[in-house]
């Protein structure tokens, strides 16, 4: 087993699939979950955490006058815990630019399509609408630029004929599951930067793509 030396949190909206994939990654990697938050107090992800002991905190985002109100609240949270990485998983709310700043180069993002096509919501009906043959994955830093970050890894599947959203979706998830755990062992080993806006993984600049990471 690889020492467990970075402390990631982890923020979810939602079910916390990727989520639970992290966690059972994080038995035997060398990063460990410090913290989950959701800003959704029923998000069964907390469960997910909860069940392997890991402390949860809600901050819920209609509590909040604004945007930047619940992105100060947020960023004071983290700070406390105080984690080499913020990774999110599902989590459903734009981070503003103070946030982003505070924490540069190190929060990740998972989107469910192959950026640069299909940033924001509904990407596999958006994937299925445009006739895509392959769609896909995209883990991402996350910067000011929504779904915009240097993308560090991707993953394809093909998209087929009577494939419905929820298919897509499925095949999709499953390669989110193996590519998240991978890019987050690569930055808790010291593999992965972010540098002058670019992904940098050995040193090296990352293509536009990423890694194209297979199974
Ligand atoms: C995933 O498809 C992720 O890429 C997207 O939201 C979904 C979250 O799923 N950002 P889960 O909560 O991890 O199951």
């Amino acid at each position: 087993m690889e020492q467990t030396n970075c402390h990631i949190v982890v923020l979810i909206s939602g079910s916390g699939t990727n989520l639970q994939a992290l966690i059972d990654a994080s038995l035997s990697s060398n990063f460990k979950i410090s913290a989950v938050i959701s800003n959704r107090p029923g998000a069964f992800g907390l469960q997910r955490a909860q069940r392997d002991d890991i402390p949860t905190r809600v901050i819920d985002h209609t509590e909040f006058a604004s945007r930047d109100d619940f992105d100060k609240a947020l960023g004071e949270t983290i700070e406390e815990i105080g984690p080499e990485l913020i990774v999110l998983a599902g989590f459903m709310r734009i981070l503003g630019s103070d946030f982003v700043s505070l924490f540069e180069g190190r929060i990740l993002n998972i989107h469910p399509s192959l950026l640069p096509k299909f940033p924001g919501i509904n990407t596999h009906q958006r994937a299925l609408e445009a006739g895509e043959k392959e769609h896909g994955v995209s883990v991402h830093f996350v910067t000011v630029d929504l779904d915009g970050g240097p993308v560090i890894a991707q993953e394809r599947v093909p998209v087929l004929k009577e494939d419905t959203i929820d298919d897509l979706a499925a095949r999709v998830l499953e390669k989110e599951h193996i590519i998240y755990p991978k890019v987050v062992s690569w930055f808790a080993s010291g593999r992965l930067q972010m540098q002058a806006g670019k992904a940098m993984l050995d040193h090296e600049e990352l293509p536009p793509t990423g890694v194209i990471v297979h199974p």
